[in-house]
């Protein structure tokens, strides 16, 4: 019987949960593949794609830190890879052509931005700290929302000016002022590396905010950081990215196997368990 394969390409990779993700779904529908973490150095993406084209391997994730040096190497990319120039999803398509993705948009619109469909989204201000592989989807996605109010901090401030070119209608906040530029803002998504397990976290206090700001995390792992705890102490409306994990797993895998899965509740379980 043929195994087919997957994986995820990225370093670090001890993190990721995508195996168990997508291992769940391929035993549920009795699809024979297996999916792996596959931690690469940076030259040898083209190995990795070329694996793809000859079929050793069926299709692959992209994580931190090649979602944008992947590109050169693909023959296209497609949906809301071309808007954000990032790919996390890859396959062969019926001509033999290998395509890049990005499920990482729908991931924020269906995880996050969905929940918030009772709010008038249009005419929220909205910061994004972090200038990093997954901020050009989450800018697309809060656009794709009409939110024109859109602005974004980064420790290096070269990298924010480098994505105002890119989307010239975001503003700059000095990443010395996101605690008092967030003092007026109605959504703040953490799009750094902050508060990951293991790592460091913020160290702004965000004493004074808005009593409905909303706060938006992709870590998923811890499924509280630091700066989550601090927010619902303060009776402020939370998320992780766990949502957002979930959903890009979710489009990934309908995009490679045409099976559109359900996201039951004993997967939730199985993944927060791992997250315990
Ligand atoms: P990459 O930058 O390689 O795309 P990433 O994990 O997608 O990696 O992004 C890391 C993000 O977290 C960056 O915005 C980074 O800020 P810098 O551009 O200044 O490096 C941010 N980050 C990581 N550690 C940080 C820290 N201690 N303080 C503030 N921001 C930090």
């Amino acid at each position: 019987m043929i195994v087919k394969k997957f994986g995820i390409i990225g370093k670090p990779l001890s993190h990721s949960l995508s195996p168990l993700l997508h291992n769940f779904w391929f035993k549920k529908y009795e699809i024979s593949a297996n999916y792996s973490l596959i931690e690469i150095e940076i030259n040898q993406i083209e190995g990795i794609i070329k694996k793809i084209r000859n079929h050793e391997l069926k299709g692959i994730n992209v994580t931190v830190p090649y979602k944008q040096a992947v590109i050169p190497f693909l023959d296209s990319i497609t949906g809301d890879a071309k808007e954000t120039l990032s790919v996390n999803t890859i396959s062969l398509n019926d001509e033999g052509k290998v395509v890049g993705n990005n499920t990482d948009v729908f991931g924020l619109e269906k995880g996050f931005l969905d929940k918030l469909s009772n709010q008038n989204l249009e005419s929220k201000k909205v910061l994004i700290l972090g200038a990093g592989g997954v901020t050009p989807s989450v800018i697309y996605a809060l656009r794709k929302k009409n939110i024109k109010n859109i602005s974004i901090s980064n420790r290096t401030i070269k990298k924010a000016e480098d994505f105002q070119k890119r989307f010239p209608f975001i503003k700059i906040v000095k990443w010395e002022k996101i605690e008092s530029e967030g003092e007026a803002m109605d959504i703040i998504i953490n799009a750094t590396s902050l508060g990951l397990k293991d790592g460091n976290d913020f160290k702004q206090e965000f004493n004074v905010i808005k009593s409905n700001l909303v706060y938006f995390d992709i870590v998923y792992n811890p499924m509280e950081t630091a700066m989550l705890k601090k927010f619902k102490k303060k009776y402020i409306k939370a998320f992780n990215g766990l949502e957002m994990f979930i959903y890009q797993g979710q489009k990934s895998f309908s995009l490679w196997n045409k099976i559109n899965p359900d996201l039951d509740e004993e997967l939730r379980h199985n993944i927060i368990k791992k997250l315990k």
